[in-house]
């Protein structure tokens, strides 16, 4: 593993990495060279949902670096979500051409627009020349089929893409199996776009072995990983982490700013427990005992049992001393 240059991105996960989530992620940890936000998509009307416009305010993602994502399967559609990141102030835009969802992919967009070569070259011809920011791609290998990237890479050869983020999986597949690594090294050795890999990464463990497989990719982009354990990219950064109380305290701030957030954010109890329900399915990862730290929350039922929940789960928090500086440390 190269002890230095490497980057680590934010994966963009619809629902979970938000601008609270992320606005809060940059101050209690860091580490993310740059926070990936969740798509942004034209409605059946033309217009973009207010969700989707709050998350992408330049004024709610203060402090830290974003690049905005497009889910777009047409040229117009391209250049109206490109050109309005562009005006509030955005220098990159990302393109999704990875979403599996079949409620996405069966209208031709995210990686139903993978088995097609020629439409994409026809949007990337027709919408680059319109507007002024870098384009990056997110991408899976496939709709189908891994194979399906190989027709692709002539035609993202052509144009001028900042960067291409991989995640070797196929549509298909949604989460299913192993990230296939094999056609990673071979998209690596034929595209002449600067790559990064994501998928499953976890551990420093998994970075150093994947760096053995692809010794010059220093980017990184993790999605999961983080959420489970959001001091991971510091201490793939570092080598290393706060002490166990500290830890605890960041942890809790963390929980906290994220909550109060939403409860300003949200109307009514149960849209915020359930948003909360989905940050602790992956934040009780970093409790000892996960299943049991999630059951807890998803039980109460009201806000007094899910304080109660939170505060029983923050005290059995202890960390095994092993874990603060792994090995390769
Ligand atoms: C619930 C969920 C929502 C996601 N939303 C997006 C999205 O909006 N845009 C995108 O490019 N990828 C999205 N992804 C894919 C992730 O960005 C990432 O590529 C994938 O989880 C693999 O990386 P990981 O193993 O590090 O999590 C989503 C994934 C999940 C599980």
């Amino acid at each position: 593993m190269k002890e230095s240059g490497f980057k680590i991105y934010f994966a963009p996960l619809q629902e979970s990495t938000d601008y609270i989530y992320r606005g809060a992620h940059a101050k209690f940890f860091g580490g993310v060279d740059k926070y990936f936000a969740p798509y942004i998509v034209r409605q059946n009307d033309g217009t973009i949902k207010k969700s989707h416009l709050r998350d992408i305010r330049s004024e709610n993602n203060q402090g830290y670096p974003m690049v905005p994502q497009i889910l777009a399967g047409n040229s117009a559609d391209f250049i109206f979500l490109a050109r309005m990141l562009q005006d509030n102030g955005y220098d990159e835009v990302n393109w999704n051409l990875g979403c599996p969802y079949p409620m996405v992919t069966n209208k031709g967009l995210g990686s139903g627009l993978l088995p097609f070569p020629e439409r994409i070259k026809s949007v990337l011809e027709e919408s680059l020349p319109n507007i002024d920011c870098k384009i990056s791609v997110k991408m899976r290998a496939g709709l189908q089929s891994n194979e399906e990237i190989f027709k692709l890479i002539d035609v993202l050869n052509e144009f001028p893409l900042s960067e291409i983020i991989l995640h070797p999986r196929f549509g298909k597949q949604l989460y299913r199996g192993e990230a296939d690594e094999a056609v990673f090294a071979e998209v690596h050795k034929t595209l002449r776009h600067e790559l990064v890999y994501n998928g499953d990464i976890e551990s420093l463990e998994n970075i150093n072995r994947l760096n053995l497989l692809f010794g010059d990719i220093t980017t990184w982009m993790i999605g999961r990983g983080i959420l489970k354990n959001p001091f991971l990219p510091m201490l793939l950064k570092n080598g290393c982490l706060p002490e166990k109380e500290e830890k605890a305290i960041i942890l809790r701030n963390f929980h906290d700013e994220i909550f109060h957030k939403y409860a300003t954010l949200l109307s009514g109890s149960s849209h915020l427990l359930m948003r909360m329900e989905k940050f602790w399915s992956y934040f009780c990862f970093v409790f000892p005992d996960p299943h049991k730290t999630f059951k807890l929350i998803k039980k109460a039922a009201n806000l007094v049992k899910y304080e109660a929940a939170v505060n029983g789960n923050f005290q059995r928090l202890s960390y095994d001393e092993k874990d603060e500086c792994g090995p390769n440390s």
